[in-house]
């Protein structure tokens, strides 16, 4: 393959970084590469080095880069209309809506472009309804070291001070407590609380899977107290802990969940779905120039459809296992996770260090913090993808 084939630009990685440096604000701190192609598994950088990806742009690319059904999906609808707006009925919009229903429980769906607009509209569903319910009650309680976007209403909910910091004041009515305590939760209550708000298993903190009768308990005391579950699914949502939804695995149903990431199959869709009990949003209560558009909606069409053509869901909680058993492998602390949704632990403080040299090695994972690594790799990842992962990630151990 030819440099240009491969690169469909005309930039070195030195230029982009310098461009990048120069024109793109400098809120993250980016790993030195520059990925120019994709498929399947696989990333290419600009010199042509391939890498296994075993994060799949944060939990999103569920089918890989590029599949050619999430392709021709996107051409196809984009040869026949791309945008019209929410002011008019749109066809696969309808379609994705009924379809997700379908997969999670009687509801009904707001569609957007990110995971933060989807828990925004949970947030703003939960206050509409705590003035109807619950004599105005309005403040959410949600967990220490979660993570639920970046807006400011979703660093208000996101239980990391880091996020908070530079923007306080936070908007009013988000209460902290410690995850996978039912008792916080309950002592946390009060007349002014509408609603608790979680992962089912926290992602970006380095994938924490709480104890089985957690999310149990949490949806008894929401009935007991009249309360609405807000389960954020955007992590852990369209299969990858082996389920549509993590709930399913512990047989729990909130009242409002929240999708994104893995839901356009790579394109940037994001949705709410609430219960008939909290389908309280009205004409004018809410809108999105964009959300749902027919091309985004065809790929989350396109991605459900190979999900359950190919079942990957069976698909993720065997390869799951081997790769849960290729963690423990490393011989570090802590492998864990379910599907594939899975992170370990270094006793010393070196997976900032881990994570390039992973990358030197050709293999991709993700830094959550200075000791853990978290990998949350494409859902069609085989066996033999594991095999050369666990090569790879134990070459770059020290
Ligand atoms: C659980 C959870 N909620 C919300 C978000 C925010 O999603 P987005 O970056 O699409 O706004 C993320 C992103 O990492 C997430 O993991």
């Amino acid at each position: 393959m030819t440099r240009n084939e491969m690169t469909h630009g005309h930039l070195t990685h030195d230029e982009v970084v310098e461009l990048d440096h120069q024109y793109l604000m400098q809120t993250g701190k980016r790993l030195p590469v520059t990925f120019v192609r994709g498929e399947g598994v696989h990333l290419y950088d600009d010199r042509g080095k391939e890498y296994l990806d075993l994060m799949a742009g944060i939990a999103v690319n569920i089918l890989g880069h590029c599949h050619p059904a999430v392709v021709e999906a996107v051409v196809e609808q984009s040869r026949q209309l791309i945008h019209t707006s929410g002011l008019y009925y749109q066809h696969n919009a309808a379609l994705l809506a009924r379809r997700l229903v379908q997969l999670a429980f009687p509801s009904r769906v707001f569609l957007n472009n990110s995971g933060a607009e989807s828990n925004e509209v949970a947030i703003k569903i939960a206050r509409k309804w705590g003035k109807r319910n619950r004599d105005g009650a309005y403040e959410i309680i949600s967990a220490l070291g979660s993570f639920h976007g970046r807006t400011l209403a979703t660093i208000a909910a996101t239980g990391q001070e880091k996020y908070q910091k530079p923007f306080a004041p936070m908007p009013d009515g988000f209460v902290h407590v410690p995850y996978d305590d039912l008792d916080a939760i309950k002592a946390a209550t009060n007349e002014r609380t509408v609603a608790v708000m979680l992962e089912p298993i926290m992602g970006e903190i380095g994938i924490i899977v709480p104890s089985p009768d957690y999310l149990k308990g949490v949806r008894q005391w929401c009935d007991e107290q009249n309360l609405l579950l807000i389960l954020d699914e955007i992590q852990t949502g369209m299969g990858r802990t082996g389920r549509w939804f993590a709930h399913q695995l512990v047989g729990v149903e909130p009242d409002i969940m929240t999708l994104a990431k893995a839901l356009g199959g790579g394109l940037p869709i994001g949705a709410c779905l609430a219960k008939p009990r909290a389908d309280v949003l009205e004409p004018g209560d809410h809108g999105t120039t964009f959300g749902g558009n027919p091309v985004v909606t065809a790929a989350a069409l396109a991605t459900i459809d190979v999900v359950e053509r190919e079942h990957l869901l069976e698909h993720v909680v065997e390869v799951g296992d081997l790769l849960q058993a290729a963690l423990e492998d490393l011989g570090q602390t802590d492998a864990r996770g379910i599907g594939m949704m899975r992170a370990f632990t270094f006793a010393e403080a070196r997976a900032k260090d881990y994570q390039v040299k992973a990358m030197e090695a050709g293999v991709i994972v993700n830094a959550v913090d200075d000791y853990s690594i978290r990998v949350e790799p494409p859902l069609i990842l085989s066996a033999n993808d594991v095999d050369q992962a666990a090569e790879l990630l134990k070459k770059a151990l020290p």
